[in-house]
């Protein structure tokens, strides 16, 4: 990376790729139109906007008229979740270890009489196909487990989950958020009746998400004002986010064989050095399958603030998982959800790897993580247990 920075937080997000900035370069210049417009401004942009949806349906293997643009991952899931609210209070299945964009609505549900079971993780993070089964009732009206996670990186069993889904006719929402573009997403394998995408975790924008609603579902629309998206969203549509996610899914799509590969060899290099030379050191779901990009590693005795900032001073951008959690000192509800000993739970720290990532940067990476775990360690033991005490 320029600038002598390390940037290792693709997972909080990755930077626009240079091909994506110039195919999107004409919406914010001549082909400024509005897409509802009638003239050939607007039409231009609404061919824009119809490529980019049937580049993506191509894609995920579904149809266009499955897919509903929206500002991100966290409105497609708000969109599902708040959906159910037209429906009688039930019951709704999903996990501990969600992002806080199913949590919340979760929580919101719950204060509108809907009762939700959260299912906890093993170790690994992993959440258990029968625990799913034991869970469903019969007024359960939605299943809803991740793909993979953002913080650990593991990849739940969606398969076998959404086949409970489908035995019991109930439908299942995945967030596919982290999964896109590292490893395969097959919709119609895991059965699911909802899934949601976000642009700027694969190198488009910011504030571009995308909503799959099996064409047997329907949902009803959480932003009125406007026809847009055959009225399932209200609003003038993000053109230019729009082609910018097509072009960057094309992108790691025709390059996820080889990039999953390369990363997993860089992460794979930078987890045997630490584990090698500290001490200290559990790496999560390491025997579990896992994001080919992400190492998440929890330090006993160590506090997930100081190393941030050691590494952060040291030029190297990580992050302790959940971008939203930073500046709590709490470990986030998914570390927390992994029962460690307590004397773990609060050093955990996540590297994610990405397009930028070479093994120069992953060299420098070690070292720096040896110096700055040495160091806190050291300070650690001067300091002594009693200062620690409860830790
Ligand atoms: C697993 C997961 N789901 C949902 C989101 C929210 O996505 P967005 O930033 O597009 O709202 C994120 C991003 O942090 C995520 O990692």
């Amino acid at each position: 990376m320029s600038s002598g920075r390390v940037y290792l937080d693709y997972n909080a997000t990755a930077p626009p790729d240079p091909e994506v900035i110039a195919r999107i370069r004409p919406y914010m210049e001549a082909d400024f139109g509005n897409p509802s417009s009638l003239h050939r401004e607007g039409q231009r942009a609404r061919a824009a906007i119809n490529g980019a949806r049937a580049g993506l349906a191509r894609i995920l293997h579904c149809q266009e008229n499955e897919i509903l643009f929206t500002s991100g991952a966290t409105e497609a899931l708000n969109h599902v979740f708040l959906g159910f609210l037209q429906q009688p209070a039930g019951h709704l299945i999903t996990t501990q270890i969600e992002h806080l964009a199913v949590l919340e609505p979760c929580r919101f549900l719950e204060k509108s009489g809907w009762s939700v079971t959260y299912l906890p993780v093993d170790g690994d993070g992993l959440v258990s196909p029968a625990a799913v089964r034991q869970a469903v009732r019969p007024d359960t009206r939605l299943i809803s487990c991740m793909h993979a996670n953002n913080e650990t990186g593991t990849v739940q069993p969606v398969r076998e989950i959404g086949e409970i889904a489908r035995a019991a006719g109930i439908p299942f929402l995945t967030d596919a958020v982290q999964s896109f573009g590292k490893i395969s997403v097959d919709l119609a394998a895991w059965n699911a009746s909802f899934a949601v995408f976000s642009a700027h975790k694969i190198g488009g924008l910011k504030g571009t998400g995308l909503l799959y609603v099996r064409r047997d579902r329907d949902l009803t629309s959480l932003i009125r004002g406007g026809h847009q998206e055959r009225g399932g969203r209200g609003g003038t549509e993000n053109v230019a986010g729009i082609v910018a996610m097509a072009e960057a899914a094309r992108l790691a799509e025709a390059r996820r064989a080889g990039e999953a590969a390369r990363l997993k060899t860089l992460r794979d290099t930078l987890e045997a050095g630490i584990l090698k030379q500290l001490t200290g050191a559990r790496v999560t779901a390491g025997g579990a399958e896992r994001l080919p990009n992400t190492l998440h590693v929890v330090w006993e005795h160590l506090d997930s603030e100081k190393l941030l900032m050691g590494f952060d001073l040291a030029g190297i951008a990580i992050s302790n998982g959940s971008a939203c959690d930073s500046g709590s000192v709490e470990p986030s509800h998914v570390v927390a959800a992994l029962g460690l000993p307590d004397s773990y739970r609060k050093g955990a720290v996540r590297f994610s790897l990405g397009r930028g990532t070479t093994a120069e940067e992953i060299d420098r990476a070690l070292t720096e993580t040896i110096r700055i775990v040495r160091h806190l360690q050291k300070e650690r033991v001067h300091a002594g247990p009693v200062k620690h005490a409860g830790n």
